[in-house]
């Protein structure tokens, strides 16, 4: 291979977890002297990050490529790679499927991309699937936004809930220590991001295999320590974690975030139904009034925190009555953001196996309610922001109006008003609210832009 010919194309589906191993890969391949092409017909490695949450998510990844193993033919030079969730799942059975693949790999192999590359460039076919240890990456993410940056703290997932793939495909909970989360994020403060996005499947689970237990009897290095721990590290003004599981949600971790200035009031703990029978079916662990009580106190210390969450409709059995226990739970919370879905059956899951699995035509009915009264909810909390100044942290241009930025609040509700964005990007400004929708707000600058303690 010429160096002209070194273009890497990665294309990355699925959740906050996959964009963060894009961005290390994409580390690793620009260290090893590949430059990134926009087109992936320009490029000559192209990487697929899958994801298998639900059969949509799956069937999109081989519409893609079907494409590029065609391209292969004429190309022979082309190197295909598919790595993340789908990769994981179906493992040798994807070279099958798709001869001209030169390279299936899991999640837990992210960070071995370099050593898994030479092995195809040095003529093999690769599959790396097996359960490891995740190495702590010394690699250099290329990150994809300049404000707002993703650091993991936890691998994997420990839950069974039954309609899942995430534990077959990301294996088991695998904290890391709180001193390498701590370099990371000095890294990316000095490097000028203000926002940091702490990820984990079940974020609460964090520090559950590390070692260490207080004098008073408590587990040491919970996500509450954490949170203590990373707080004052300089550049960064905004902290936020997802996803938070209701099981192990605990009163100590809202008082952190209500008592620790840079962590943000919003909060994303997906309920997934909000009837009793249903939870215990999906092995949630908690019940809707455990769901509510958690809620209610996160609002008695922070009554403007933002809510968001993810519900499924539809799950296998479930009546109209069963459905309309999570419509009043939706009804009463009043949630800013929820991402709803179709249950969909997955490979390997008990849920997929059981009878009762419920027609297409009633699990869309049912979805169009749930996001209907969703919006029309999330309206109605949006009108609290009218009038108000909310701190808005500049993220880009809004693509549908030149005129018009787009930031966050620190409820995470897109915001938009007119300014300069070579001037603007990644300052925390003021912004006073004209005008709110369900999902956005608009308004107007107020005053000049913070100046960050960088
Ligand atoms: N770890 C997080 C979410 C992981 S997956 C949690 O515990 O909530 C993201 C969301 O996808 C889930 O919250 C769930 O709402 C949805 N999801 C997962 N499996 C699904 C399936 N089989 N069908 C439909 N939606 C599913
Ligand atoms: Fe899936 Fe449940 Fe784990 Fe979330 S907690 S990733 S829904 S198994
Ligand atoms: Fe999808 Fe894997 Fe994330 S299945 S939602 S990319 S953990």
């Amino acid at each position: 291979m010429t160096t002209s010919s070194r273009r890497y194309h990665i294309t990355t589906f699925g959740c906050q977890m996959n964009k963060a191993d894009s961005e290390r890969m994409a580390g690793i391949l620009e260290d090893m002297g590949f430059e990134w092409s926009e087109d992936p017909n320009d490029a000559n490695v192209i990487l697929y990050n899958t994801c298998t949450i639900r059969d949509n998510a799956e069937q999109k990844v081989y519409s893609y490529l079907g494409r590029q193993a065609k391209r292969k033919h004429q190309q022979p030079d082309l190197t295909l790679v598919v790595a993340g969730c789908v990769a994981q799942q179906e493992g040798e059975s994807l070279l099958r499927r798709v001869p001209e693949l030169d390279l299936v790999m899991g999640p837990q192999h992210a960070n071995r991309l370099q050593d898994l590359l030479q092995q195809v460039f040095d003529g093999n076919q690769v599959v790396a699937t097996e359960p490891v240890h995740i190495i702590e990456d010394i690699t250099k993410p290329r990150r994809d936004s300049k404000v707002t940056a993703w650091v993991n703290v936890i691998y994997g997932c420990n839950e069974r809930c039954t309609y899942c793939v995430v534990p077959n495909v990301r294996g088991v909970e695998q904290s890391r220590t709180p001193e390498a989360i701590r370099a990371e994020m000095e890294e990316i403060g000095r490097q000028g991001y203000p926002e940091v996005t702490l990820l984990g499947q079940n974020i609460d689970a964090y520090g559950r295999d590390l070692p260490g237990i207080t004098p008073e009897g408590r587990r040491q290095n919970t996500l509450t320590d954490l949170l203590y721990y990373v707080h004052d590290v300089a550049g960064i003004e905004r902290i936020r974690f997802a996803t938070s599981h209701p099981r192990y949600f605990t009163e100590r971790l809202i008082r952190a975030c209500a008592e620790l200035p840079k962590v943000c009031e919003h909060f994303h703990i997906p309920f997934q139904s909000g009837d009793n029978k249903l939870l215990k079916r999906m092995s949630r662990g908690y019940t809707h009034e455990k769901y509510r009580r958690i809620i209610h106190t996160i609002r008695e210390y922070m009554p403007d925190a933002a809510i968001s969450a993810d519900a499924i409709v539809g799950f296998p059995g479930e009546t109209e009555a069963q459905f309309e226990n999570t419509l009043k739970l939706v009804e009463y919370i009043g949630f800013d953001l929820i991402n709803t879905a179709a249950y969909s059956p997955r490979p390997g899951t008990p849920a997929a196996l059981w009878d009762e699995q419920l027609s297409d035509e009633v699990k869309s009915d049912r979805l169009q309610r749930l996001n209907h009264l969703v919006a029309t909810r999330a309206a109605e909390r949006s009108q609290r922001y009218l009038g108000r100044v909310e701190e808005v942290l500049v993220e880009e241009q809004n693509t549908k109006n030149q005129a018009q930025l787009m930031g966050r609040t620190r409820g995470n509700r897109l915001t938009f008003f007119e300014g300069d964005i070579s001037e603007l990007k990644g300052k925390l400004v003021k912004v006073k609210i004209t005008d709110c929708r369900a999902f956005s707000l608009t308004g107007e600058l107020v005053g000049a832009p913070q100046v960050l303690s960088v």
